[in-house]
């Protein structure tokens, strides 16, 4: 029997361009499936903000995304989901999902030798928040991390290739290469980008594990135990909500949802962030026209 639930959207956030990889993986092994995303690219990096902070703009965030009644939510951001996964699970009547655990539970199943890679940003890295995964698995790894600010403004500014990136990549990673890791988690989900020269700098002996995939898979997993998964004939919509639209939101949606861009199905829109009803409370003379 078809669950109610089951044509609501899905729900994805990031601060900025990283989670859209995870959103354009949801579409490729969820195709009936509508998304609606959100960045919050007007504050993004979210990393060097205080907790409480975080806190604050990922709830603004949420209760965005709320408003669209969605079936589940995905917060594609490391950050985040080191950060505020854990009440927000508790505030929700809905599945949210993270993508540490999946990550870390990839990870896991693919080392060898024990000894795991981690490149996130300093917020992720300074909670341990993967050590603190691993451990919750039981797993007896040796992690080794390394904060990478640099990487998140450059995927902002849309510099993913050449000769600079190359080189922040390579110095980011090389206290990592040194310690023999045979696995690689990419933490943050800006980090996607990077792919390419990341596997060029560690080897193909590397594994580098895609949370994108995994993520997906987890997220299928749950709705279908909870029956919730869309059996619609016609391929899902995406709508992209951001609290900045600028060009680099524009090209990166066109390269990751290139037959949704061309059918019509993919939308960008501006979000206000927080919503307009906070805006209200400030003093007359404060608001705009
Ligand atoms: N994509 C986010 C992550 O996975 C970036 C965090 C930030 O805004 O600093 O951690």
């Amino acid at each position: 029997m078809t669950n109610h639930n089951s044509t609501k959207p899905i729900a994805v956030f990031d601060t900025g361009l990283g989670g859209l990889t995870v959103a354009a993986e949801i579409h490729r092994q969820l195709p009936h499936e509508n998304l609606v995303f959100l960045a919050d690219m007007a504050r993004v990096p979210y990393a060097s903000l205080s907790t409480t902070l975080i806190r604050r703009f990922s709830a603004e965030c949420f209760d965005f995304l709320l408003g669209h009644d969605p079936k589940a939510l995905v917060v594609a951001c490391n950050t985040v989901s080191a950060v505020s996964l854990e009440e927000t699970k508790e505030r929700l009547t809905i599945p949210a999902l993270g993508v540490i655990e999946p990550t870390a539970k990839a990870a896991f199943e693919a080392t060898r030798n024990g000894r795991i890679g981690v490149i996130a940003t300093n917020a992720t890295v300074k909670r341990k928040a993967y050590d603190h995964s691993f451990e919750k698995l039981g797993a007896h790894i040796e992690v080794f991390s390394n904060g990478c600010p640099l990487l998140v403004p450059l995927v902002e500014e849309g510099w993913i290739e050449g000769e600079v990136p190359d080189k922040v990549v390579q110095h980011y990673l090389e206290p990592i290469l040194a310690a023999g890791v045979d696995t690689l988690v990419l933490g943050c989900t800006h980090y996607e980008y990077f792919r390419p020269v990341l596997q060029r700098v560690m080897g193909e002996h590397v594994a580098l594990i895609n949370t994108p995939q995994v993520t997906a898979q987890e997220l299928n997993r749950q709705l279908a135990e909870r029956n919730e998964l869309n059996h619609a004939r016609s391929l899902g919509t995406i709508e992209i909500y951001s609290s900045d639209v600028n060009d680099t939101l524009e090209r990166v949606a066109h390269d990751l949802f290139p037959d949704a861009w061309k059918d019509g199905r993919l939308s960008i829109h501006a979000a206000q962030i927080p919503p307009q009803t906070l805006l209200h409370a400030l003093p007359h003379e404060l608001q705009r026209n």
